[in-house]
């Protein structure tokens, strides 16, 4: 039944700024993304056909602010009633809310690690135009996939997961532990769920807090020298790499990360496998990465 998962894919992310411009100035030059439109001090950019991707806000503390998952109305309809059901508290978008989001209707809440969701219908299909990168070439796996991935912070990590497939139909991909990244720290563990996008995963959860509320938000081009060229543009204009070009094990993405501002960590990738959910087993992993991929942890 995999394969009729309510939640089809990552819609939206909103990110807090204390200027947003320098967010859509950054998303431009160095992502290749497209500012769509600006609006209450908002700025809003591209990747592909729908309206808006990322939605940056002013905020006096930068920072990840949700996730906006897309589903039709009825399991919209179905997943409300469940949350309620279930004591889960959410707040119903405005008109004004739907308006900034290009969507028909949303709700928003917490997850029990405290990460903000929110669970939308009817976003409008895409502008009158077509994406058009700033950059040259540039364009995202995007579309039907979703916007990419998000990895969140959960120190809650089971109730959490648990939250993420009973409440909002997530299935599991990939269970993967690592070992400390010094000594004496816990082990690391990474859950990865899917939706119905193709994607290896939708969303991972990180069992530990991450002060930015993101553990990075991935987004994906269309060929090994777009990555490479972006990567170019990352180091000439001096954001520090949090992690090496390298291959991921789970989905075979190859990527590299960064931090953006707003200290959100981006990983810009290529080559994420695609699979069907019909014929698909759970995996557990103790190995990240074929090759690569060497992480640079903050000292602080
Ligand atoms: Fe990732």
């Amino acid at each position: 039944m995999t394969n009729q998962l309510p939640i089809s894919s990552l819609g939206y992310v909103r990110i807090g700024m204390n200027e947003p411009q320098e967010w859509a100035d950054f998303g431009e030059a160095i992502l290749g993304l497209q500012a769509s439109r600006a609006t209450d001090g908002r700025v809003q950019l591209r990747m592909d056909s729908a309206p808006a991707r990322f939605i940056v806000e002013p905020a006096t503390r930068p920072g990840f602010i949700a996730a906006g998952w897309a589903c039709e109305h009825d399991d919209f309809d179905r997943l409300v009633g469940q949350l309620e059901r279930a004591g889960i508290a959410l707040t119903e978008g405005t008109m004004e809310a739907c308006e900034q989001r290009s969507v028909q209707g949303f709700v928003s809440g917490f997850d029990p690690s405290g990460n903000c969701f929110e669970l939308y219908h009817g976003r409008s299909q895409a502008a009158d135009t077509a994406f058009e990168s700033p950059i040259e070439g540039v364009r995202f796996i995007a579309d039907e996939l979703g916007l990419g991935h998000v990895v969140l912070p959960a120190p809650e990590h089971t109730a959490t997961s648990d939250f993420y497939q009973s409440m909002l139909g997530f299935a599991m991909s990939d269970a993967l532990t690592l070992p400390p990244p010094v000594e004496g720290a816990p082990e690391m563990i990474v859950y990865f769920l899917h939706a119905r996008s193709p994607r290896h995963h939708s969303l991972g959860l990180f069992n530990a807090p991450v002060p930015s509320g993101i553990v990075h938000l991935m987004v994906e081009m269309t060929s090994l020298d777009a990555v490479g060229c972006c990567l170019d543009r990352v180091n000439a204009a001096g954001y520090p790499l949090t992690a090496t070009l390298g291959r991921h094990l789970n989905d075979g993405m190859v990527s590299f990360y960064f931090l953006a501002p707003g200290g959100i960590p981006i990983e810009v990738g290529y080559d994420g496998k695609q699979f069907d959910w019909s014929d698909f087993e759970p995996t557990v992993s103790t190995v990240g990465d074929i090759w690569g991929h060497e992480y640079q942890f903050a000292d602080e």
